[in-house]
C-alpha cells in the first residue's frame, strides 16, 4: 500500500467506459494512468472487467493475483487489500479476476448492489492515503460493474475508436450516465472523448474525426491517439506503452493526453451538454 501523506487534495474517480468491445478502454486506463504516475500523481487502476486485460498488461497475471476486485464486490474484502505495487512509481492496481463475471448474478438478492464499489472507495480513504486519481477500466457491456463503476465516479472517460460507426452505441451510454446522474450519482460528469487508433493514411479515420467534433464539440480532447503497433505490443511485456517505447507516437500523444486531462481540470471550458447529445 501507499504511505499515507498529508497533501490535501481530493481523489477523483475516473471511469473508462464504451460497451462497445476492443475500443481501446484498457489501453486508455494503463496508458493515461501510467503517464499520470509519472508526473508524480499516485493513481491506482481499478481493473473492474472479468477478462483482466489490465491486470496482465501491468505485469500481474493471473496467478499473481490474491485478493481481487471479484472479493471486494461479492465478498466485501476491503479494497485497499486488494491493492498491489506495479512496475511503475506511483502507480497501483486493484487486479481483476475471471470470477467477477458471476457478480451480477451473485449479488442479484442485494438491492444496494449498484452500490457496493463506491461503498468500498469510500471506506478505503484513499484520499489519506495520497491517492489523488483512480481510474476504472469497466468492461465492454453496460451490466452491473459498469453500472458500480459510473455510480462510484466523479466522470466518465470515453474511448472511441476512428472507425465507421464510431458514435453508435454512445448514446445508450449516454443515457445510462443520466439515469446514474439522476439516481444514484448527481455529480457524475463526462470527463472527455478521446479518439482512439486514429490511422493519418486512411481517409476515413479523418472523416471520422472531424464527425466526431461536429457532433461533440468540446468533449473531444484534442489530443488524437495514432494507431501504433508498440502500444498493441506492449501488454504481452506486463507494461504500458508510454514506458514500451518511450518515443514513440502512440507514447506521446498518451503523454499529451494526460497533460490535457490535467489542463482541462483547471480550465472552465463548457463542454457541450448531455441533452444535445442525448437527441443526436
Ligand atoms: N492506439 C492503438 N494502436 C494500435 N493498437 C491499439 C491501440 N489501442 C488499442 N490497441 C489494441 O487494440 C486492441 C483493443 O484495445 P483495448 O484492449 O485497449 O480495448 P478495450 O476497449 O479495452 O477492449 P475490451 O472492450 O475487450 O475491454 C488491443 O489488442 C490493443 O492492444
Ligand atoms: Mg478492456
Amino acid at each position: 500500500m501507499p504511505k499515507p501523506q498529508k497533501d490535501n487534495f481530493s481523489t477523483k474517480v475516473v471511469s473508462i467506459a464504451n460497451q462497445k468491445g476492443g475500443v481501446g478502454k484498457t489501453t486508455t486506463a494503463i496508458n493515461l494512468g501510467a503517464a499520470l504516475a509519472i508526473s508524480g500523481k499516485k493513481t491506482l487502476i481499478i481493473d473492474f472487467d472479468p477478462q483482466g486485460n489490465a491486470s496482465t498488461g501491468l505485469g500481474v497475471d493471473a496467478r499473481s493475483r490474491t485478493i481481487t476486485m471479484y472479493d471486494v464486490l461479492v465478498d466485501e474484502v476491503p479494497i485497499d487489500q486488494s491493492i498491489v505495487k506495479t512496475g511503475v512509481n506511483n502507480l497501483y492496481l486493484a487486479p481483476s479476476s475471471t470470477d467477477l463475471s458471476s457478480a451480477d448474478v451473485e449479488l442479484i438478492g442485494d438491492r444496494g448492489r449498484i452500490l457496493r464499489l463506491k461503498r468500498s472507495i469510500l471506506d478505503a480513504k484513499f484520499q489519506a492515503l495520497g491517492i489523488e486519481y483512480i481510474i476504472i477500466d469497466c468492461p465492454p457491456s453496460l451490466n452491473l460493474l459498469t453500472l458500480n463503476a459510473l455510480a462510484a465516479s466523479n466522470s466518465v472517460l470515453v474511448p472511441l475508436q476512428c472507425e465507421f460507426f464510431a458514435l453508435e452505441g454512445l448514446s445508450q451510454l449516454m443515457l445510462t450516465v443520466r439515469e446514474i446522474r439522476e439516481s444514484l450519482n448527481k455529480s457524475l460528469v463526462f470527463e472527455g472523448i478521446v479518439l482512439t487508433m486514429h490511422d493519418k493514411r486512411n481517409n476515413l479515420s479523418g472523416q471520422v474525426e472531424q464527425d466526431v467534433r461536429e457532433n461533440l464539440g468540446g468533449l473531444v480532447y484534442e489530443t488524437v491517439v495514432p494507431r501504433n503497433v508498440r502500444l498493441s505490443e506492449a501488454p504481452s511485456f506486463g507494461m504500458p506503452g508510454i514506458l514500451y517505447d518511450k518515443a514513440g507516437r502512440g507514447s506521446i500523444a498518451y503523454r499529451r493526453l494526460a497533460a490535457e486531462f490535467v489542463r482541462r481540470e483547471h480550465s472552465k471550458k463548457p463542454t457541450k451538454p448531455l441533452e444535445l447529445l442525448e437527441n443526436e
